[in-house]
C-alpha cells in the first residue's frame, strides 16, 4: 500500500495486486481489487499539503464555487486535517462540518476547532450531517475522495440526505485524460480505485439524485477535474462546459496501451539513470515521500543502496520507512544538512515551489532529478 509508511519494527498493512481494468463502453478504468477502506484509511498519513500551491488551489476552488453559489454552509467529505474547511471558514462560511475516516486526522481537525465526524461517508454519517445543518447545506465538497470509493451508488444517494434543492456538490478527482497524456503511472495505487473520465462519471450519475452541472479542468496534482453537480430537481440549466469537456475527451484502449509502453520506458530510464550515478560515486536521495514515491521506488526496485533517504515535510511520515523498500524518511532539513549531489523530486506536482524553497541545495551544487513529465536533470 503506497501510504503504508511504518515505524521501525512496525507491521505492514499487507499486499494486494495492482492491476488496471478498462471498460471500452463507458471508458472507466478501475483497479481489479478494492482494498477494505478500514485497512487503508483508519490510520492515515496523508495530510493535505500546507504548501503555497495548495493555498492557491483552494483560492481557485472558492472562486469557481462562488460563481455558482454563496458558500454559507459547507460540508466536506474526506476533510483530512480540515485545511480546506479552515480556508472556507476564513473566507466567509459560517457553518462547516468535516467527515473523515482517519481517526488521527479527525482528532487533529477537531483540536483545531474544525467540527469533524470520524466516519466513512455512509448513511449514518449523512444523517449526522443533515442534523448538523438542519435546513440543508449549501455546498458539499469531496476532494480526491470519489476516486477512492468503491460503492458509488450509495455515495451519491447519501449526498442527497443533507441536501436541499439548490445544494451544489463539488467533486474533485484526478482526470484520466491528464494521467494518460502525462503518463502519470505513479498516481496508480490502491487508494485510487478508479481513474475517471467525464463520460464514465456521467454514466455513474444515471439513476442518482444528481446531474452534471459544470466541469472545470484544474492543474493540481498533475491535472484534475472539478465536477459540479446539481440535484435532478434543480431548475437551472447545465452549463456549456459540460458539453465542451465531453467533446474534447478521448479515452481509448489504444491510449492505455501506449501509456503502458511509455510507463515501462520511463521506469527503465529512471532506474538506469540513478544506478549509473550511484555506481559513479554520486549520492542520490528522494524528496517527498508521496504515494507516488512508493510507486516509483518499487517499480525501479530502489533500496537505500540507491536512495539513502527521502525527505518529507509531513511530521507523521518522518522517521518511518517507505513501503516495499524500507528507505528511511527524514525531515526536510536533511537536504541542506547532508547536501547530496542529486535529489529525485517525487513531489513533482509541487516542483516550482520546491525549487524556489530549496535554494541552498541548488546554490551548493545540488541537482534535481525530475521524474515527470520526462526524466530530466534541473
Ligand atoms: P502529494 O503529491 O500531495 O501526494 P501523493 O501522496 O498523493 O502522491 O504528496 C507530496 C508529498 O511531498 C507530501 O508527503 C508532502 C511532501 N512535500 C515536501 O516534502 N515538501 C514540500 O515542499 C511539499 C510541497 C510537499
Amino acid at each position: 500500500m503506497a501510504n503504508d509508511f511504518v515505524e521501525k519494527g512496525g507491521t505492514h498493512k499487507g499486499f494486494a495486486p495492482l492491476k488496471v481494468l478498462f471498460c471500452p463502453r463507458c471508458t472507466l478504468a478501475q483497479l481489479s481489487v478494492a482494498v477494505d477502506p478500514q485497512v487503508l484509511y483508519r490510520d492515515y498519513l496523508y495530510v493535505t499539503s500546507p504548501s503555497r500551491t495548495m493555498q492557491e488551489h483552494f483560492a481557485k476552488l472558492r472562486k469557481l464555487i462562488g460563481e455558482e453559489q454563496s458558500a454559507t454552509s459547507v460540508l466536506e467529505i474526506g476533510s483530512n486535517d480540515g485545511a480546506l474547511l479552515r480556508f472556507m471558514e476564513k473566507n466567509g462560511a459560517s457553518r462547516i462540518l468535516g467527515i473523515d475516516p482517519a481517526r488521527n486526522l479527525s482528532n487533529l481537525a477537531s483540536k483545531e476547532h474544525i467540527p469533524t465526524i470520524n466516519a466513512v461517508w455512509d448513511r449514518d454519517a449523512a444523517e449526522d450531517a443533515a442534523a448538523h445543518f438542519e435546513t440543508g447545506v449549501d455546498i458539499i465538497l469531496a476532494r480526491h475522495v470519489f476516486c477512492h470509493v468503491d460503492n458509488w451508488k450509495d455515495f451519491l444517494h447519501n449526498l442527497a440526505v443533507p441536501s436541499k434543492k439548490d445544494t451544489l456538490v463539488c467533486i474533485e478527482v484526478p482526470y484520466v485524460q491528464d494521467l494518460l497524456e502525462g503518463c502519470e503511472f505513479d498516481t496508480i495505487y490502491h487508494e485510487h480505485t478508479s481513474y475517471l473520465s467525464i463520460q464514465s462519471f456521467r454514466a455513474a450519475l444515471n439513476g442518482s439524485p444528481w446531474r452534471l452541472h459544470r466541469v472545470e479542468r484544474l492543474e493540481i496534482h498533475g491535472g484534475a477535474l472539478l465536477l459540479m453537480l446539481r440535484r435532478t430537481d434543480y431548475e437551472g440549466k447545465a452549463q456549456e462546459s459540460v458539453r465542451k469537456a465531453l467533446e474534447s475527451e478521448s479515452i481509448t484502449l489504444e491510449r492505455w496501451r501506449e501509456f503502458a509502453v511509455k510507463a515501462h520506458r520511463k521506469i527503465g530510464e529512471l532506474s538506469a539513470f540513478v544506478r549509473n550515478l550511484v555506481t559513479s560515486g554520486q549520492e542520490v536521495v528522494g524528496y517527498g515521500a508521496s504515494a507516488k514515491s512508493t510507486v516509483w521506488i518499487n517499480a525501479c526496485s530502489f533500496t537505500r543502496s540507491q536512495l539513502r533517504f527521502i525527505t518529507d515535510t509531513t511530521l507523521l511520515k518522518q522517521y518511518r520507512f517507505s513501503p516495499g523498500s524500507d528507505i528511511p524518511i527524514v525531515d526536510e532539513g536533511a537536504l541542506t544538512r547532508e547536501l547530496p549531489k542529486y535529489a529525485v523530486c517525487f513531489a513533482w506536482n509541487f516542483f516550482p515551489e520546491i525549487y524556489e524553497k530549496e535554494k541552498i541545495f541548488r546554490e551548493k551544487g545540488g541537482k534535481w532529478i525530475l521524474p515527470h513529465p520526462e526524466i530530466k536533470v534541473v
